[in-house]
């Protein structure tokens, strides 16, 4: 029987106030509006940045349904919509490409102007699609995959191939993208470079494969966490180091290993702190440094101008630089292609209903990636 244009009653995880863990609750998902998408959940990976939702390092609108790096099947379509159809597989958007603002006219840009970061957890006409025990329940950065169904605008979701395995190529919809991006696009990561990686969870690691596809020759992967080293090694990392085995600071301890070489640095962690220590890591006059985790809201940081007086580029990039409407399939093609293997990004597979042990497994530092399957 079909659902279209009826209310959708299902499961969905739910953080109900700031701190407070996501819960599995039945949830009602009203019909797409005019230029909006239903679609049905198959894979979601969980981010960093969805605990960061819930911790408020991140702004959002609770109640929440977090999650937005997925892979699902339209079910059905709002009036006016034309690039997706019913039964299409499909990427729901976090950096949406409505194609009319001026991030998205100019070439040189991807950051859309209807991208939410700031937890505005609503579509375009200022309300939510989704409703639990007859409360209105927010979207989380344009997209909500911690549910069997959501509802996007059709400038957040884009048509992939159909042959795409939903569990590996969800990762496309965040982590993978916006490190693997952050090499090619905004580093641009040259062949026979030297370049080191803070931080080695899912983004990391999607940086590090950035830069071996690049030509890199030298990728250090740096962190506090020993256990995330042997599956750096395996995305392309050429050795690892943990800041905690040294006394002096990291950007000497570099320095020394490379003979003041390391051109393209990357954060990939999100603190302030090791947002610093990647700039004055990277050569103090043609090093560029490129800033991938999220900065934590509303913190200010101070450092020293003299990092980057000396030469040294500080950059930032959102989803990697990518217009994601016209790149996403491409990137779903390469990947087909074996052109890069997601597999050292996937520690963990787990049931839908398992995401609070998803989240237990990220704040443990045991995972890199936990994949939740509908
Ligand atoms: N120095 C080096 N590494 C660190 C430090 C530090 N001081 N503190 C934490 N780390 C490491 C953690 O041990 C972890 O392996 O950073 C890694 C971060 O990985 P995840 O928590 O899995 O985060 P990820 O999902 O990869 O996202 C990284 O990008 O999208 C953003 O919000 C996200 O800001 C976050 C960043
Ligand atoms: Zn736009
Ligand atoms: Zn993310």
């Amino acid at each position: 029987m079909s659902t279209s244009g009826k209310v959708i009653k299902c499961k969905a995880a739910v953080s109900w106030g700031l701190n407070q863990p996501y819960s599995i609750e039945d949830i009602e998902v009203a019909p797409p509006k005019a230029y909006e998408v239903r679609i049905k959940i198959l894979a979601t990976g969980i981010c960093r940045t969805d605990n960061n939702g819930t911790t408020g390092v991140m702004p959002a609108k609770f109640p929440v349904i977090g999650g937005h790096e997925a892979v699902g099947i339209v079910e059905s379509i709002g009036e006016g919509i034309t690039t997706v159809k019913p039964g299409d597989k499909v990427i729901p958007l976090a950096v949406p490409q409505c194609g009319i603002c001026s991030a998205c006219i100019s070439p040189k840009s991807n950051y859309c102007e209807k991208t939410d970061i700031t937890g505005r957890g609503v579509l375009s006409d200022g309300t939510s699609r989704f409703t639990c025990k007859g409360k209105p329940v927010y979207h989380f950065m344009n997209t909500s995959t911690f549910t069997e169904y959501t509802v996007v605008e059709e400038s957040s979701v884009v048509k992939i191939d159909a042959a795409a395995p939903p569990e590996k190529v969800c990762l496309m919809g965040c982590a993978f993208s916006a490190g693997y991006g952050a090499a090619i696009n905004t580093g641009k990561v040259t062949p026979g470079s030297t370049c080191a990686v803070f931080g080695l969870g899912g983004v990391g690691l999607s940086v590090i494969i950035g830069c071996k596809s690049a030509g890199a020759s030298r990728i250090i992967g740096v962190d506090i966490n020993p256990r995330k080293f042997e599956r750096a090694k395996a995305a392309g990392a050429t050795e690892c180091i943990n800041p905690k085995d040294y006394t002096k600071p990291i950007s000497e301890v570099l320095k020394e290993m490379t003979d003041n070489s390391v051109e393209f640095t990357f954060e990939a962690v999100g603190h302030h702190d090791t947002m610093v220590d990647a700039l004055a890591s990277c050569h103090m006059n043609y090093g560029i440094s490129v800033v991938v985790g999220d900065p934590p809201a509303s913190k200010m940081l101070t450092y020293d101008p003299m990092l980057v007086f000396t030469g040294r580029t500080w950059k930032g990039c959102i989803f990697g630089g990518w217009k994601t409407r016209n790149d996403l399939p491409k990137l779903v093609s390469d990947y087909m292609a074996k052109k890069f293997d997601l597999d050292p990004l996937i520690t963990h597979v787990l049931p839908f209903n398992k995401v609070k042990d998803g989240f237990d497994l990220l704040n443990k530092g045991e995972s890199i990636r936990t994949v939740l399957t509908f």
